[in-house]
């Protein structure tokens, strides 16, 4: 329905651009809680939000959560498909430390990213959209840090 052409519309451009788009979203991430850059240790140690930004693997890493995203906006009119690699990832980031409270505030900055990008097609029935569909995402994830 609507909520999905809101979803697909918006990604449509973004999503071709996603490493500076996931850039701002990790960079509001690390406004929001500055001590999950201790958890991207790579070669070099993300000890600032710009060392972090300039290390290729932290760049990898945008870019894995931003494939992410675009499967589920690949798979709207099937999440439940995304179910078993959704779990498994939410049980990796269980071993290297993050918890579910920031799984939410990825989803935080990802409306925020939204909203810097869309500008005035950032619209409440949008940003409920996108909840909608990030609240999924994360309760999968969450089931499985939980196993
Ligand atoms: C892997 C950290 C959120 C997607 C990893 C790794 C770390 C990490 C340290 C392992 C090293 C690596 O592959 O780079 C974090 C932190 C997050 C976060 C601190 C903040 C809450 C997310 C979210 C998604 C995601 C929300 C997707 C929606 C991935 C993927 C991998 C990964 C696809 C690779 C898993 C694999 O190797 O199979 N993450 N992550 N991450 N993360 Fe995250």
């Amino acid at each position: 329905g609507k909520d999905k052409e809101l979803i697909r519309g918006s990604w449509e451009s973004l999503g071709k651009n996603k490493v500076p788009h996931g850039v701002i979203m990790f960079s509001r991430l690390f406004e929001l809680d500055p001590a999950l850059l201790s958890l991207f240790h790579y070669n070099t140690n993300c000890g600032s939000t710009q060392d972090c930004l300039s290390s290729p693997e932290f760049l990898e890493h945008v870019t894995k959560v931003m494939l992410v995203i675009d499967a589920a906006v690949s798979h709207l009119d099937d999440l439940h498909s995304l179910e078993d690699f959704l779990l498994n990832l939410g049980r990796k980031h269980q071993a290297v430390g993050v918890n579910t409270q920031s799984f939410a505030m990825v989803g935080e900055s990802l409306l925020y990213m939204l909203q810097c990008s869309l500008g005035q097609a950032y619209t409440a029935p949008l940003r409920q959209a996108w909840l909608n569909m990030y609240s999924i995402v994360v309760a999968a994830m969450s089931r499985g840090w939980a196993k």
